[in-house]
C-alpha cells in the first residue's frame, strides 16, 4: 500500500474517497466544505441523528448533485462528541477507535485510493490527548498508516474460497499546513513498515503448524535478508550445530520432534549505525507446543500453534525495519522447534546441562520455553549487545494477572524497562512492568540440579522469568511475556502482530 502526504484541499482533489470528520455536531472544515457544495447533505446525516456521536459512527454518501466534483464517494466519520470544559482535547482512544473504523470500511469498499482529512482536527485548534501527553500531526499520520495497514490484512492461505483482496492500495493523508506535511511524511513510512510487519507477524501465527514449522521459519529469514537490498543476513544453526555449542537445554525440547530445531541468526545494519554495538531481539518460535510427555489437556490445543508468536513478532520487527530503512542495528535470534511427545522425548525428571553450564532439572515438559530461550541467551552474549529483549509467549500464569491487555514486562535494568514501558504507550501496543525480585528465585530450588524449570503454583510468570534472568547476567535485558496479548481466541480467533509496534519504537527511539 502507498501511503503519501499532499497539500490539496477536498474540492479540489480527486479520489475514489474522501474521508472527511466530525465532532460531535460540528463538521470539520473539509466536511463542511463538502456540505457545502452538497446542499447540505452532510449536516442533514447530523440532525437527524443518523450518524451517531459515538467515535467510529460512520456513514457512506455518494452525492450526484454536483456531477463536477473530484471526489467519488464521501464518508462521514464521527470522532465522538466533546466532553466538558476541555472540548478542544480529543483523546487518542477515541481517535484511534475512529482510524480503525474508517479503515476497516475503506478495506471493505470497492475504492483504489481514499484521502483521508483528519488534519483537519489540528486546523480547527484542537489537540490529542495521549496518556500524560498531547501528540501531533506526526503520531496521527503514523496511527493512521498503522490502521490502514492492518485493516487490509486477510488470511487467505489454507481457503479454497478465500475473502476478496481489498482494492485500497494508497491513502493520502491530506492537509492545508506544509509545516506539518513535512512531519507526516517520514511517520507515513514509519507507520506503513509497522503495519506490514504486525500483518506478516499475524500471518506467521496464523499459518497451520504444519506449515510454520522450523525450518519454514528459516525459510522465511532467508527471504527477508533476499528482499532487504543486502541490509539484513539469515543463517541458522541445526541441531548438530547446537550439539557442538552445548546447547542442552534447547536440544532436550527439539529432541521428541521429526522436525529439527533451529537457531536463526539475522543481522540487520541500517547505515550509520552499522558499527554501533548491536540491539538483540529473542524470540521463542514453538511451532507447536503440545507439552510433551507433560501433554497439555486437549481443549484448544490447536492455539499452541500461536507458540512461536514470540519468533514471528521478531520477524515482524525486522521486515519493519528493512522496509522503512531505519538507521539501527539489530540482531534477531529465533529459537525454533516443536515440543513433541515421543519415545525419544525429555522426561519429567531429566536433567540436562545448558549452553552456560549450569544443570537443570526438567520437572514439566510443557515449561519448555524456557529451555529453548536459556541457551539461546547465553549466545547473544557473542553479540556484545546494547540491550537482549526476548518475547515469548511463555506463561498461561501471565494470562492470568494482566489478562489481554498488557504484555507482561520483566527486566534487570530499569533504565531498559522504562524505554519499553514508554515505547509500549507511544504506540499503543502496551506492557505493564512485573516483579523480578529474588524472593522468587528460592521457588526454582532442585534437590538434583541447579534450578528446576517449573517455580510452583505461585508467580508462574514471574518464576519464568527469573528462570531466565539467570541466563542474562551479561547485559541489559528485558522479558516480554506475551501468552496473553499474541492472540485472540473465540471468534475473533488469529494472531495480533503485537508487541511489533512496541518493539519498532523502542529500537528507533533507542
Ligand atoms: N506456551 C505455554 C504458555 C501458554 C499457555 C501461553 C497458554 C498461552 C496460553 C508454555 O509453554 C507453557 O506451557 N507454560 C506452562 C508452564 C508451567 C508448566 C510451569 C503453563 O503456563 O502452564
Ligand atoms: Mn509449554
Ligand atoms: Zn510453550
Amino acid at each position: 500500500m502507498l501511503f503519501t502526504n499532499k497539500k490539496s484541499d477536498v474540492l479540489s482533489q480527486s479520489t475514489q474517497c474522501a474521508a472527511v470528520f466530525a465532532y460531535g455536531d460540528t463538521l470539520l472544515a473539509s466536511a463542511d466544505a463538502i456540505d457545502k457544495q452538497q446542499g447540505g447533505a452532510l449536516s442533514a446525516l447530523i440532525t437527524n441523528h443518523d450518524l451517531k456521536d459515538k467515535p467510529g459512527s460512520k456513514r457512506w454518501i455518494t452525492m450526484p448533485v454536483e456531477p463536477k466534483r473530484p471526489y467519488q464517494r464521501v464518508m462521514l466519520v464521527q470522532l465522538g462528541k466533546p466532553t466538558g470544559k476541555k472540548s478542544t482535547s480529543l483523546s487518542s482512544d477515541s481517535l484511534l477507535t475512529a482510524l480503525s473504523a474508517l479503515a476497516n470500511a475503506l478495506s471493505h469498499a470497492p475504492v483504489k485510493d481514499a484521502a483521508i482529512y483528519i488534519d483537519d482536527i489540528f486546523s480547527a485548534g484542537m489537540s490529542i490527548q495521549h496518556g500524560d501527553e498531547t501528540v501531533g500531526a506526526g503520531w496521527l499520520a503514523e496511527q493512521l498508516a498503522v490502521a490502514c495497514q492492518k485493516a487490509c490484512y486477510r488470511y487467505t492461505e489454507t481457503k479454497s474460497k478465500p475473502d476478496p483482496t481489498p482494492s485500497l492500495n494508497k491513502v493520502i493523508y491530506t492537509s492545508v499546513d506544509a509545516n506539518r506535511l513535512k512531519l507526516v511524511r517520514p511517520a507515513l513510512i514509519k507507520g506503513s513498515a509497522i503495519g506490514s510487519g504486525i500483518n506478516y507477524t499475524r500471518q506467521l501465527g496464523n499459518l497451520p503448524p504444519n506449515i510454520c514449522t522450523p525450518d519454514y521459519l528459516a525459510e522465511q529469514a532467508k527471504i527477508l535478508a533476499a528482499n532487504s537490498e543486502k541490509k539484513l543476513t539469515a543463517r541458522n544453526l541445526n541441531q548438530k550445530q547446537m550439539e557442538k555449542l552445548g546447547m542442552g537445554a534447547f536440544l532436550s525440547v527439539a529432541k521428541g520432534s521429526a522436525e529439527e530445531g533451529r537457531l536463526m541468526i539475522m543481522e540487520y545494519k541500517g547505515s550509520s549505525a552499522a558499527n554501533a554495538k548491536p540491539h538483540v531481539l529473542v524470540g521463542k518460535g514453538i511451532t507447536f507446543d503440545t507439552g510433551g510427555i507433560s501433554l497439555k489437556p486437549g481443549g484448544s490445543m490447536d492455539e499452541m500453534k500461536f507458540d512461536m508468536c514470540g519468533a514471528a513478532s521478531v520477524f515482524g520487527s525486522m521486515k519493519a525495519l528493512v522496509e522503512m530503512k531505519a538507521k539501527v542495528h539489530v540482531v534477531a535470534l529465533v529459537a525454533a522447534a516443536e515440543n513433541m511427545p515421543a519415545g525419544n522425548a525429555s522426561k519429567p525428571g531429566d536433567i540436562v546441562t545448558s549452553m552456560s553450564g549450569q544443570t537443570i532439572e526438567i520437572l514439566n515438559t510443557d515449561a519448555e520455553g524456557r529451555l529453548v530461550l536459556c541457551d539461546t541467551l547465553t549466545y547473544a552474549e557473542r553479540f556484545k549487545p546494547k540491550s537482549v529483549v526476548d518475547v515469548a509467549t511463555l506463561t498461561g500464569a501471565c494470562v492470568v494477572a494482566l489478562g489481554n491487555h498488557a504484555t507482561g514486562l520483566y527486566s534487570n535494568h530499569q533504565p531498559l524497562a522504562d524505554k519499553l514501558l514508554a515505547a509500549g504507550i507511544q504506540s499503543n501496543d502496551k506492557a505493564w512492568q512485573m516483579p523480578l525480585w529474588d524472593e522468587y528465585q528460592k521457588q526454582l530450588d532442585s534437590n538434583f540440579a541447579d534450578m528446576a524449570n517449573i517455580g510452583g503454583p505461585g508467580g508462574g510468570s514471574v518464576t519464568a522469568a527469573c528462570f531466565l534472568s539467570r541466563y542474562a547476567k551479561k547485559y541489559p535485558w528485558a522479558h516480554l511475556d506475551i501468552a496473553g496479548t499474541a492472540w485472540h481466541s473465540g471468534a475473533r480467533k488469529g494472531a495480533t502482530g503485537r508487541p511489533v509496534a512496541l518493539l519498532v519504537n523502542y529500537l528507533v527511539n533507542a
